[in-house]
């Protein structure tokens, strides 16, 4: 017994001593490290009200101790994190030079404005630069890049327009690769990103790219065997880029592209069986290439707004977002639909033109939190699913319900919006349902009491 209690501590007492350890190391500030931050600091604009690390940058605490400033064992500053500080106006470059230890900034998520703060792309140390959601604007040109060991580079969400900057082409090492969200454009060929060995996650979203496939083999993005995200949206693509080697990916986002044709089925053999996410919503799929099969952990499965058609795909047992909506799929729900979906969250197949009963298997899938059946042509009764103790939105409006609305429904705690509009529901609405207005019930010639005007 003593043998287990003394083991169980053995962590505990690590932990506290390298804390202390630690402790002892932050107070090694370096004066000129000191004084490069401060005067970095003052040439900054900041609104000291809503700023929590900045302002309480002063001499009185030891400077690695400092909000957002992360310094190695010998005391220099190698890390600077001043997210959401609400810094305006440009990063000047005179001070940095001080910095030049630096391995990572974040100024993510401020009210930067201007170019390109060009001098962060010459500190030598420099390996994570992240600038994104900022207001940073025009045509990156920057000619005189020496931070050759960058790894992580992060411009998503600002207001960059040209081409993608030739010097992202000229980092060896570049692992993550963020340019969504910005006004990029022009056309890129993706086995141009083919000499990075080591890419971990691209990113070229929402910019106005044209990205083109390689169609012929072998293709050089094909060789990045490290690639573990992809996230193509909204780059007009025609094509899906050939992914049968990247045995690491786990995450793919081709949505609002040209895709069409039916999903082939290696799509579902990426990452060795691995694959996590898929998102292929708004394209023009028409089907899935048969035979296929889900790989087993793919947790968020979105393919909304294609051209499906036939059978309902059964997705993954676990899967906890399962997008379906606004295809025409013209099937019935498969009676055993429900017992797959037990730990799924979200299940939608809106505006899927699906025929006859919803399956009461559907009760099974009691994680749901939302469950949007509407804009159907479905029939029969509205299910006994009072267990579904997390459900916050039951949309079954615009299909061809009939019955009453189960006075089981009332047992869903958590709802807090239902719309059965548009149906042949009949008799008096539950009296706990009068907390919802008329429209969570118009359009039911036979439904009658309130919130409704007609009198049962
Ligand atoms: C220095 O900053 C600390 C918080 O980091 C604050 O409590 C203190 O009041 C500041 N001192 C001065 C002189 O501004
Ligand atoms: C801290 O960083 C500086 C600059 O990169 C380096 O010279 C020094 O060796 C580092 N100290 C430790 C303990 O890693
Ligand atoms: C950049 O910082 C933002 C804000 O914290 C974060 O969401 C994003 O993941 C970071 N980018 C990378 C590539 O780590
Ligand atoms: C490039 O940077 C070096 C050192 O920072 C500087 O001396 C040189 O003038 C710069 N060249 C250009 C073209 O900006
Ligand atoms: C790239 O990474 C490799 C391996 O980590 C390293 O040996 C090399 O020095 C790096 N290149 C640059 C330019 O930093
Ligand atoms: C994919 O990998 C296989 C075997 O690992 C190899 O024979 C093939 O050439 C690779 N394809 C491409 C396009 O690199
Ligand atoms: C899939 O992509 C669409 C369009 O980009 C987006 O609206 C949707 O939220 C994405 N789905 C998931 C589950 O992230
Ligand atoms: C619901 O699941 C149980 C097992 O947990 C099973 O016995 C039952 O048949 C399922 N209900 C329906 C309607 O499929
Ligand atoms: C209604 O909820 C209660 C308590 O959560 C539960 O015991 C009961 O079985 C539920 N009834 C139905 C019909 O689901
Ligand atoms: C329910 O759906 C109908 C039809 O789309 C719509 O008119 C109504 O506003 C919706 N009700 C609520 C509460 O959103």
């Amino acid at each position: 017994m003593s043998v287990q209690i003394s083991l169980c501590l053995l962590p505990l007492l690590f932990l506290s001593f390298s804390s202390l350890f630690f402790f002892n190391v932050s107070s090694l500030c370096l004066n000129d490290q000191k004084s490069s931050l401060l005067a970095f600091k003052n040439d900054l604009k900041f609104d000291a009200s809503l700023s929590t690390k900045l302002v309480g940058w002063n001499q009185s605490v030891e400077c690695c101790d400092w909000g957002g400033v992360t310094c190695n064992e010998s005391g220099h500053v190698i890390g600077l994190d001043l997210r959401y500080e609400n810094i305006n106006g440009g990063v000047s470059s005179s001070h940095l030079k001080g910095l030049n230890k630096l391995q990572f900034l974040n100024l993510g998520y401020n009210l930067l404005t201007g170019n390109l703060p060009k001098s962060l792309f010459t500190l030598q140390s420099i390996q994570d630069i992240n600038l994104s959601n900022n207001r940073l604007s025009g045509q990156i040109k920057l000619d005189n890049v020496t931070s050759y060991q960058l790894r992580n580079l992060d411009l998503s969400s600002n207001i960059f327009e040209g081409e993608i900057p030739s010097f992202v082409f000229k980092l060896p090492n570049i692992s993550t690769l963020t340019l969504s969200g910005n006004k990029f454009s022009g056309n890129v060929e993706l086995d141009m990103f083919g000499k990075f060995k080591e890419l971990y996650a691209l990113d070229l979203s929402y910019n106005d790219l044209t990205v083109n496939v390689n169609a012929n083999n072998p293709s050089s993005f094909s060789l990045l065997t490290q690639l573990n995200t992809l996230k193509l949206a909204s780059c007009k693509l025609k094509q899906i880029p050939d992914l049968k080697n990247h045995s690491k990916l786990l995450m793919i986002d081709l949505s609002v592209n040209e895709l069409s044709g039916e999903i082939p089925n290696w799509i579902w053999e990426v990452g060795n069986g691995y694959l996590r996410f898929l998102n292929f919503s708004n394209n023009m799929f028409s089907g899935l290439q048969k035979p296929y099969t889900f790989p087993f952990l793919l947790d968020v499965l979105d393919l909304h707004s294609n051209n499906l058609k036939g059978d309902i795909p059964i997705p993954p047992r676990r899967v906890y977002i399962l997008d379906y909506s606004n295809n025409k799929f013209g099937t019935s729900i498969p009676v055993d639909f429900g017992n797959v979906l037990r730990s799924t969250l979200y299940f939608s197949v809106s505006n899927c033109k699906l025929v006859g009963v919803i399956p009461e298997s559907i009760r099974n899938a009691s994680s749901l939190r939302t469950l949007d059946l509407s804009r159907n042509v479905l029939t029969g009764p509205i299910p006994l699913i009072g267990n579904m103790k997390d459900l916050k939105t039951l949309d079954l409006s615009v299909n061809m319900l009939s019955g009453k609305i189960p006075e089981q429904l009332t047992n869903l705690t958590s709802l807090s919006f239902l719309n059965v509009s548009f149906n042949h529901l009949s008799g008096k609405i539950p009296e706990k349902f009068q907390t919802f207005t008329e429209l969570s019930f118009e359009g039911n010639k036979g439904l009658c009491g309130p919130p409704l005007k007609k009198s049962c």
